[in-house]
């Protein structure tokens, strides 16, 4: 089929070079004409681990291009996807719907015949409905646009897989019209990825809208609860890692998204919480979302617990030290800094006179633009130079498999201090370094094995059951 996806970023670039890798033929289309340049060159502008194989296969089996041009959308296909961005707005929680809206008022004027929007970008419930009546109003006589909505769930950092292996797909169309024909054309987009069995979600506007926003805010309880947790375990001295073991072995609680630590970031989980909430005042059920504003106010306040936690780790005051913060983006296999509490933590100890040195296997440039300020080095080895207490802020792979020894001789004192609680403890006690972690003290598990804290939304292992308590 022929294919538009309006918006290159994180998610219409990967679902643009998606769409092409399951057969179809498709243009990106883009605002900003130096995205475009290189997507067309085949560069991915940001790290997206296999996407730009995927980008780079399609354009050369000329299944995919880009351009700034609407028209040229608006001529090349009959379907197209909404894949803009929804930042949080400068002023206040409500969603920024402005790019959604500018990209609908270029394509609409310029269609003619029939044609099928499927909106992919998050947005607030309520926002089909009213692009459907903007639209109405801006396209020509005698052409008929069906609007559709289908939520994308995609992780950054596994985009291609979520794309081209979703655990759902969900479809929402007007209540009021019937729309068989949409559901036609999804039926042949999908079709590959619907021969697997996934399920397939057919719904309205307001709930395919709201699958979205309800999907992040619970991922982003299930982190706050666990970091809740975790502000007793730090006052009573328990583990909270191994109390998220034990209670994720409840199918019904489940272990993943119950790693404490720094708490979540990113460009979606934060502003959707609050998306959601601005858009429940607005429709009268102030009340109904009031327990995201707690949500987010643990994870605010984990990141000046880490500051806290970092401050005591060198002695009650950092003026003067140096820290070394290993990892920037808000997660690994991401470059995103967009709220990253990795950054918060190393901005804060900045503004306290600490003199603060960072790396990130991918994010430092990302970084440097948005806290220039901050010193950035070349490996984490650079970074620990002289450095009066090691920061582990983001679990990338290479920090939690790093060595104790390999960082010894660099320091001026053995002092680590764990913030997504990814490292093995008992190693480096026993390597002679002082060991800290967010979320109170971690013991020994030996009965429970190396848990995989590199991804950290992965479910542990099925284990033996814990024979004997950990030793305190
Ligand atoms: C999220 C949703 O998972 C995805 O479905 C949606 O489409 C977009 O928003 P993403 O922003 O890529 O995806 O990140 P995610 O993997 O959800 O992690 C969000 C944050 O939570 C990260 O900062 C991560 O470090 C943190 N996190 C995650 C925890 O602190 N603890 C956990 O147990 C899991």
């Amino acid at each position: 089929m022929k294919l538009t996806v309006i918006g290159c970023g994180y998610l219409g670039a990967t679902h643009a070079a998606c769409m092409a890798e399951l057969g179809h033929d498709v243009l990106g289309v883009d605002v900003d004409a130096d995205k475009v340049a290189r997507l067309q060159a085949g560069e991915v502008p940001f790290f997206e681990p296999g996407l730009s194989d995927v980008l780079r296969r399609n354009l050369a089996a000329g299944r995919l291009r880009f351009t700034t041009d609407h028209r040229d959308a608006a001529d090349f296909a009959s379907v197209h996807f909404l894949g803009v961005g929804t930042p949080q707005q400068r002023r206040g929680y409500a969603v920024d719907l402005s790019h959604v809206e500018s990209a609908v008022d270029a394509l609409a004027p310029l269609l003619r015949g029939e044609h099928l929007i499927i909106g992919k970008s998050t947005v607030p419930v309520g926002t089909a409905a009213a692009l459907a009546q903007r639209m109405a109003v801006l396209t020509a006589p005698g052409t008929r646009v069906t609007l559709a909505w289908s939520p994308e769930f995609l992780r950054e950092g596994f985009a291609v897989e979520d794309t081209l292996e979703p655990d759902r797909l969900v479809v929402g169309t007007d209540p009021d019209a019937d729309d068989t024909a949409a559901d036609e054309v999804i039926a042949e987009i999908y079709r590959e990825i619907l021969e697997t069995g996934v399920p397939f979600v057919r719904t309205d506007w307001a709930t395919a809208e709201l699958v979205k926003v309800s999907a992040n805010a619970f991922l982003a309880t299930k982190i706050s609860f666990i970091n809740a947790i975790s502000e007793i375990c730090e006052n009573v001295g328990a583990d909270v890692s191994t109390l998220a073991d034990a209670i994720g072995y409840d199918g019904r609680i489940g272990r993943r998204f119950l790693n404490a630590g720094l708490g979540f970031g990113g460009g979606c989980l934060p502003k959707d919480i609050r998306g959601f909430m601005a858009r429940a005042d607005e429709v009268g059920a102030t009340q109904a979302l009031r327990f995201l504003r707690e949500v987010d106010s643990i994870n605010t306040r984990r990141r000046g617990a880490m500051v806290d936690l970092v401050t005591d780790a060198v002695g009650g005051d950092v003026l003067g030290t140096n820290i070394a913060i290993l990892g920037a983006a808000f997660k690994p296999e991401s470059d995103d800094v967009r709220d990253s509490p990795a950054l918060n933590v190393a901005g804060q100890l900045a503004l306290r006179g600490a003199s603060v040195t960072v790396f990130d296997p991918k994010a430092s440039l990302n970084s440097r633009r948005m806290f220039p300020m901050l010193s950035y080095a070349q490996s984490a080895r650079e970074a620990c130079g002289a450095a009066d207490a090691v920061v582990v802020a983001t679990e990338w792979a290479e920090f939690v498999h790093m060595a104790p020894e390999e960082l010894a001789d660099v320091v001026r004192a053995r002092v680590i201090v764990d913030g997504r609680r990814c490292l093995d403890a008992t190693a480096w006690r026993a390597a002679g370094w002082e060991f800290h972690a967010i979320g109170g003290p971690m013991r020994d598990r030996p009965n429970v094995g190396p848990t995989p804290r590199v991804r950290p939304d992965v479910a542990l292992p099925q284990v033996e059951t814990v024979a004997t308590p950990p030793s305190r």
